[in-house]
């Protein structure tokens, strides 16, 4: 999948880490095709273990963000980022399994759509709109957030 306008948020940060997110998921997808020697098991799982912890601070940022715009339905998407952070990485563990290849890349597509096309991008991205148009001078995100 590649980044396209209709993903955006409407929010610049949140924006610039779902790119990295969907390139960490193209890599992981990329490179679990071929696990057949030690190089390409190496980028594997360094391509996994980057979006392990990237999705972790992403979804730590998004629910602060959140929050601060008084995003009704925090707690569901909340448990949606639990869920898929425990999915990744319970899916470590069925690596030696025939379908792994499969559920794998499974797993990525739908971490792309629940997480991207149905619950962040509609009604979060509404009170995005919204809470900028109220605050135009004030930063929505931490600063730490890269
Ligand atoms: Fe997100």
């Amino acid at each position: 999948m590649d980044w396209r306008e209709s993903l955006s948020v409407g929010d610049p940060h949140v924006d610039a880490m779902h790119k990295k997110i969907i390139e960490s998921i193209n890599a992981v997808a990329r490179s679990a095709k071929s696990l057949n020697d030690n190089a390409s098991v190496l980028e594997y799982t360094k391509a996994m273990n980057f979006l392990r912890e990237y999705s972790l601070i992403h979804f730590r940022a998004e629910e602060l963000m959140m929050k601060k715009i008084g995003y009704p339905h925090i707690k569901v998407q909340q448990e949606l980022h639990d869920s898929m952070s425990y999915e990744l990485m319970q899916i470590e563990g069925r690596r030696s399994s025939c379908m792994f290849l499969m559920d794998l890349l499974k797993f990525l597509s739908n971490y792309l759509t629940e997480h991207m096309l149905s619950v962040d991008n509609s009604e979060y991205r509404a009170y995005v709109a919204r809470y900028r148009s109220r605050h135009p001078n004030e930063a929505m995100h931490d600063k730490s957030w890269s």
